[in-house]
C-alpha cells in the first residue's frame, strides 16, 4: 500500500433560502412547549428550499461556488456523484441534471465524467466519498478530482412527527489527493444490517418509526466503532479534537455520544479516575442475566453523563459539531459533512491551530449502516473554513409564518402546479424553470 493522502480538498454549503422557526412559529401551533425542540431535539429552526429551489439548484449552486472558489474547470472533474434521498428520477441520475446546470456556466464539458448517484438513506454521501477515495487510491482517476454532492429535501409528511426535524440542503465535496482540507484514513469500521426505520417505498415523504430509529442508530454505530477498533486498534477520547456525526437532529448525537464515550473509556484510566464517584463499568460476566447487566449499564451512563468529565469532553468535542445543523434541521445525506463543517468553524473562530488534529466521523443511514473513520485535518484547513459563507446564507433565510410553511410544504409535494410565490429572488444561481416534454426537470442560470 502506498501513503498517498487522499481527502476533501474542499466544501461548499447551500442551505434552502426559507426558514421555519421551530420555537416560534411551529410550536404554538402544534400545541408543544418550544423546549420539546429547542432542549430535547435540540433544534431551533429548519431550511427549506424556496419555490425554484430542489435538489439540483442546490446541490448545482454548491458546487457552482466550489469550483469557481478553487479555480476549477469542467476538465478537471474526473466524476460526480451524488448522494441523495430525495431523488425525483429512478433512471436518470441527479449528477446529470447537475452536470447539466454547470455546463451552463461553464465553457467546457463533463462529457469525459463518470457521473453516478449513491442511495443508501444519509449514509450515501460518505459512501461517494468512499467510491471517490477508491478510485483516486486505484490510479484510475489520471490526476483529476472527484465532486460528491449530498443533497437533500427532507420533508416528512404533515403531522408526522418527524416534521419537526425537516430541513433541507446541499454539501459540495471536492476529493482530491494531498487535500487542503482533511485526510481520510484508510481504516473504515461498519455496522450494517437490515433494518425497518426510516424508508421511502415509491412516495416522497417517509414511512419512519422514529423511536426504532434512534435505537437502531445506536446499534449501528457501536457495531462500526467496535469494527473500526478490530483494525484501527482501540480508540482514547483524547485521541480526537471532534466528532463528527450524522446529527437527524442534536439530541440523537446527545445520545450517541455518552454511550460512545463509556465504549471507549472502558479500561482505560478515565475509568480508573470516575471508579470512586461512579464505580467501575458493569461487566456482562459478573450478571445472570442480560436483562440485569442492560439495567446496570444503563444506571452506569446515566452517572457517567452527570459528571463533570464526560461533560468537558462532549462541550469540547462534540457540541462544536452541532451548531449549524440546531439552525437548519435534518439534510440527510449532508447531514455528518454538515457537522464537520460546523466544528471546523467553531475551531476557526476561537482562533485555534486544528492543524494535525484528528476527526472521528461517524456517518449513518437508515436501513441500516454505520461507517466510522478518520479525518487528519490538513495544513490549508483555515483558508478552506473562512472562505465558507454559510453564515450568512443563514442569516438571509425568509423567515416563513404557518400560513406559507404550509404552501411550501405543498409546493414541494412533487406538485407539478406549483400555486406559491417565490419568497426570495434568485440573484446568480440555478433556478428551476419547469417541465420539459417527457417530464424531465429543467433548469436555469439567473445572472
Ligand atoms: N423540554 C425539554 N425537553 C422536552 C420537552 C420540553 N418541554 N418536551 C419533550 N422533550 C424531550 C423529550 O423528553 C425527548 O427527549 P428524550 O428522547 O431524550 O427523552 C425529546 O424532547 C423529543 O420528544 P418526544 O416526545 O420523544 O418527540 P416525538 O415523539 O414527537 O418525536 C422523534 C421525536 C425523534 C422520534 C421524531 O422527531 C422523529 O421521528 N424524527 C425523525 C427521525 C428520523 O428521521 N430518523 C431517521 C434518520 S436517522
Amino acid at each position: 500500500m502506498t501513503d498517498q493522502s487522499v481527502g476533501i480538498d474542499a466544501i461548499e454549503i447551500h442551505t434552502g433560502k426559507l426558514k421555519l422557526d421551530l420555537a416560534e412559529t411551529f410550536a404554538p401551533k402544534m400545541g408543544d412547549d418550544p423546549g420539546k425542540y429547542t432542549k430535547g431535539l435540540g433544534l431551533y429552526a429548519s431550511s427549506f428550499p424556496d419555490t425554484y429551489e430542489d435538489i439540483v439548484t442546490m446541490g448545482a449552486n454548491a458546487a457552482h461556488r466550489l469550483m469557481d472558489r478553487k479555480g476549477l474547470e469542467p476538465e478537471d472533474i474526473g466524476r460526480i456523484d451524488v448522494a441523495t434521498e430525495s431523488a425525483f428520477d429512478h433512471s436518470k441520475p441527479v449528477s446529470t441534471y447537475i452536470a447539466g446546470c454547470l455546463e451552463q456556466v461553464y465553457e467546457g464539458d463533463f462529457h469525459h465524467a463518470n457521473k453516478g448517484e449513491r442511495k443508501f438513506a444519509c449514509v450515501a454521501g460518505t459512501q461517494s466519498i468512499d467510491d471517490a477515495y477508491n478510485w483516486i487510491r486505484a490510479g484510475r482517476h489520471r490526476g483529476r478530482a472527484a465532486l460528491v454532492i449530498a443533497t437533500d429535501t427532507a420533508l416528512y409528511a404533515r403531522d408526522d412527527p418527524g416534521e419537526a426535524t425537516q430541513g433541507a440542503g446541499a454539501v459540495a465535496m471536492l476529493i482530491d489527493e494531498d487535500p487542503d482540507l482533511v485526510e481520510l484514513s484508510n481504516a473504515q469500521g461498519y455496522g450494517s444490517a437490515d433494518e425497518t426505520d426510516f424508508l421511502k417505498p415509491q412516495q416522497q415523504f417517509p414511512s419512519v418509526d422514529g423511536k426504532r430509529s434512534v435505537k437502531v442508530y445506536l446499534a449501528r454505530m457501536r457495531e462500526a466503532l467496535v469494527d473500526y477498533e478490530s483494525v484501527a486498534g482501540d480508540i482514547h477520547p483524547d485521541d480526537f479534537r471532534l466528532g463528527p456525526f450524522h446529527t437527524p437532529f442534536p439530541g440523537m448525537v446527545r445520545k450517541a455520544a455518552v454511550l460512545a464515550y463509556r465504549h471507549i473509556t472502558r479500561d482505560t484510566e478515565i475509568e480508573d479516575d470516575l471508579d470512586d464517584q461512579i464505580g467501575r463499568q458493569p461487566r456482562p460476566e459478573a450478571f445472570d442475566d442480560d436483562a440485569a447487566y442492560m439495567d446496570a449499564l444503563g444506571d452506569y451512563t446515566d452517572k457517567l453523563k452527570d459528571t463533570d468529565r464526560y461533560q468537558e469532553w462532549y462541550d469540547r468535542t462534540i457540541d462544536p459539531t452541532l451548531s449549524i445543523s440546531r439552525e437548519v434541521g435534518n439534510w440527510y445525506t449532508g447531514s455528518v459533512h454538515v457537522a464537520r463543517v460546523s466544528g471546523l468553524k467553531a475551531l476557526a473562530e476561537d482562533g485555534e491551530d486544528a492543524t494535525g488534529q484528528k476527526l472521528l466521523v461517524g456517518s449513518y443511514g437508515s436501513g441500516a449502516q454505520a461507517e466510522i473513520h478518520v479525518e487528519t485535518v490538513q495544513e490549508n484547513w483555515l483558508d478552506e473554513i473562512d472562505a465558507l459563507n454559510v453564515d450568512e446564507q443563514l442569516e438571509a433565510r425568509y423567515d416563513l409564518d404557518f400560513d406559507e410553511y404550509e404552501d411550501v410544504h405543498d409546493a414541494h409535494n412533487f406538485d407539478e402546479e406549483r400555486g406559491v410565490e417565490e419568497f426570495r429572488t434568485p440573484d446568480e444561481e440555478f433556478v428551476f424553470d419547469g417541465w420539459g416534454r417527457m417530464g424531465e426537470r429543467k433548469y436555469q442560470y439567473v445572472e
